[in-house]
């Protein structure tokens, strides 16, 4: 639970928050570095409204593109709670335009109201993660198949985000568990929050320039692989308006297998010790060998999803050790390569066959 600054706190330094991204954000250099100070024009801009001289410059929305479990989600909620504003995470794809069946766009600030205890100053202050935005592509002009419909919802949702993103009074319900009426509405300024819109844009090569390699998996050096352009972003069919709203934006990298071997024994928020914290209570120490996370990094790198798919390697690979913790009590168990191969085998030779 991120606690919240009631008041309002002199603002962090760029290098301040860089270094709290840093203790649980492995890699992805430029992407910390660009967040670091887009957050701290944020709070710039927050505290002159709040004495009374609001900025007049453009704020500092961010787009974070990369592949799928490489730390974009990670990243904004690090920000928000060191930060202690209000933050909520949208899926782009749950909303509709205006007036179709499913969410419409200002729900986002509805809920960031809640998760600022119903102030509505607080919310003014939040940051809004919007996720999956290159869902909500437009697709006119690509294949016309029974998707057509979908596709110019997209459309109509990136549409719906402009005025939230650029800055408009929205009057959000304060009653959500009652029924609505009109005078249970209180107006919440969306001209300083922070969004964060993310998306894999993970067939961007099919819409842009086919010569480009744009594959996010290989290993790519600070100044190698093509960068991303606005163009490319265009073509793919996300609005120039949108895009002009979200003047900073990040490309981020897959994880290499030496980073996710970095944020596995992260000090902090390291999956291992959950698993640990559950064995221990059946009286089982875990053992973790070297050689045993480079087997799960490895396997997870092979998967290519990220950090995220570590966490199902780690689940398949200690599934058998959680059933049998009850037995094992008063025992150490070592998790070696050889432990994860073999636990991991056993699970591809069930004894049906699955798909
Ligand atoms: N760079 C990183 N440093 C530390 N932990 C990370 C990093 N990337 C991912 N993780 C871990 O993996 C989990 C999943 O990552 P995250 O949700 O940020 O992925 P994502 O980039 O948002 O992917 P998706 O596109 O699938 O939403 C995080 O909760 C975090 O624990
Ligand atoms: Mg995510």
């Amino acid at each position: 639970m991120t606690t919240l600054a009631k008041e309002l706190p002199a603002p962090f330094t760029p290098a301040r928050i860089l270094r709290e991204l840093d203790a649980h954000v492995v890699g992805q250099e430029r992407a910390k570095k660009a967040v670091a100070v887009a957050a701290y024009s944020h709070q710039k801009r927050t505290r002159a409204r709040a004495e009374g001289r609001p900025l007049t410059s453009r704020k500092s929305n961010i787009l974070l593109i990369g592949p799928t479990g490489c730390g974009k989600t990670h990243i904004a909620r690090t920000l928000a709670r060191f930060l202690e504003v209000p933050f909520v995470i949208a899926d782009a794809t749950e909303y509709t335009e205006a007036g179709y069946y499913g969410k419409d766009v200002e729900v986002m600030i509805g809920e960031l109201l809640l998760a600022a205890d119903m102030d509505p100053e607080l919310a003014q202050r939040g940051i809004v993660f919007i996720d999956e935005v290159d869902k909500i592509a437009r697709r006119s002009h690509g294949a016309v198949t029974g998707a057509g419909n979908r596709d110019i919802g997209g459309e109509g949702v990136q549409q719906g985000l402009l005025k939230l993103l650029e800055g408009r009074k929205i009057f959000c319900p304060t009653n959500v568990t009652q029924h609505w009426s009109k005078h249970d509405f209180v107006p919440v300024d969306t001209t300083d929050i922070l969004f964060i819109c993310a998306g894999t844009f993970s067939d961007l090569h099919m819409y842009g320039n086919r010569s480009k390699r744009l594959g996010f998996t290989g290993k790519v050096g600070e100044s190698g692989g093509p960068a991303i352009t606005e163009k490319d972003l265009l073509r793919y069919g996300m609005l120039a308006e949108f895009l002009g709203r979200l003047p900073v934006q990040v490309r981020m990298e897959a994880l290499t297998e030496d980073d996710l071997l970095a944020v596995l024994t992260l000090p902090r928020e390291s999956v291992l010790h959950e698993f640990a914290e559950l064995l221990r209570l059946d009286g089982v120490t875990l053992d973790w060998d070297e050689s045993g996370l480079r087997e799960i990094v490895a396997q997870a790198h092979r998967r290519e999803t990220g950090a995220r798919g570590m966490k199902a390697v780690l689940e398949e690979v200690m599934s058998e050790a959680l059933f049998h913790g009850p037995e094992l009590a008063g025992t150490t168990l070592r998790i070696d390569g050889a432990y994860v191969q073999a636990a991991l085998a056993a699970l591809t030779a069930p004894r049906t066959p699955r798909q």
